[in-house]
């Protein structure tokens, strides 16, 4: 999977950087310990000893070199549980002089094998995601300025109790957020245009991107042009594989689902994008300002019937509230 240079660089700077404070952690501790229990940094220093013994012995390639080899390699055990039994006799946890790796698997070097370690991957998704996502930027779409009061006595004539209905879609999104994760479901805004549809979104994706998951979040008319620019441009492994991040991210919202034109790149990506996650169980959330005919008459069955049967619907209400917004010149 191919991703752009300055991505590259940025995931390859926090792995760094995790060795870096893994290093730093583990040295504090390790002048803690020695001023408290010095009788461990004699042992540190035998044990070191016994480690250059062991680079000499593979050296010099001697006769008895197994015997030599078990030997040290006992005296180097026998000084790991000295060090445990004194860590704990001076109530610190036996594991106290360990290093602590924010991914054990590769130790923080990224790499295990010659091979990308999925920690390395991760990182990479992250910084190409917050790349795509900063073109979506709403700074006051959170859940604080989401408010009820929009929904008081509207005038809409398809929902007279507007304001009960979104104060249940709100307290469902504010739960889903908290308690999101890669088991969540995948959710299906409906409703009219200016009625908080992405407002609620970007707000459930600030708050899931704060608990430290990778969200994609943006207008799926924008992705799609920028897929389909990577398609059939002439471009290189230089630039960022978008529809694979879109694929792997934890939480996906593709906004305004109808706003673009119909294609069959277009139409067959978002089938490839909605598909792939539902069989990879991550959660995808999907608003629209189409009615459920207009979509049917828009979409391909098998998107509308996944997007109907797999998705949980939540339907909004409420008068436009841009204008609203616009005549109490809130704007
Ligand atoms: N409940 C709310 N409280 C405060 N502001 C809101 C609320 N809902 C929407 N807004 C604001 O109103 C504007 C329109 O809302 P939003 O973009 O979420 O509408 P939408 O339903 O996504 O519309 P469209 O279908 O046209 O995309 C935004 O500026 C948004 O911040
Ligand atoms: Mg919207
Ligand atoms: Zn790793």
């Amino acid at each position: 999977m191919a991703f752009d240079r300055l991505t590259y660089e940025k995931a390859e700077h926090a792995i760094k950087q995790r060795r870096f404070s893994a290093d730093n952690r583990l040295a504090e501790r390790m002048n803690e310990i020695g001023t408290k229990i010095p009788e461990i940094n004699q042992i540190i220093n035998t044990l070191s000893q016994t480690s250059i013994e062991l680079s000499k012995l593979i050296i010099r390639k001697e006769t008895d070199f197994s015997k030599n080899f078990n030997k040290i390699k006992e005296q180097n055990l026998h000084g790991q549980a000295m060090i445990k039994q004194l860590l704990v006799q001076n109530n610190y946890p036996e594991n106290y002089l360990e290093p602590i790796y924010t991914c054990p698997d590769c130790r923080d070097k990224g790499y295990i094998n010659g091979e990308r370690c999925s920690c390395f991957n991760k990182l990479l998704t992250r910084f190409a995601v917050e790349k795509l996502n900063s073109e979506a930027n709403m700074p006051e779409c959170d859940f604080e300025h989401f408010s009820l009061d929009y929904y008081k006595g509207t005038s809409n004539p398809n929902c007279p109790d507007c304001h009960r209905k979104m104060t249940e879609n709100l307290a469902f999104c504010k739960h889903y957020a908290q308690n999101f994760s890669l088991k969540s479901d995948s959710l299906f805004i409906l409703g009219q245009t200016g009625i908080g549809k992405t407002h609620i979104s970007l707000s459930i994706a600030k708050e899931v991107s704060e608990k430290g998951y990778t969200v994609a979040y943006g207008s799926l008319l924008n992705y799609l042009r920028i897929i389909e620019k990577e398609h059939f441009g002439r471009t290189t492994n230089s630039e960022n594989d978008t529809l694979q991040i879109l694929i792997d991210a934890d939480l996906l919202i593709l906004d305004d689902l109808g706003s673009e034109f119909q294609t069959n790149f277009y139409e067959s990506t978002l089938y490839n994008i909605i598909n792939t996650r539902i069989n990879l169980g991550l959660p995808t959330i999907i608003s629209s300002n189409l009615s459920a005919e207009e979509l049917q008459r828009h979409y391909n069955e098998r998107i509308i019937s996944r997007l109907f049967s797999v998705f949980t619907t939540l339907m909004f209400f409420g008068d436009d509230i841009r204008q609203l917004k616009r005549l109490r010149n809130e704007f």
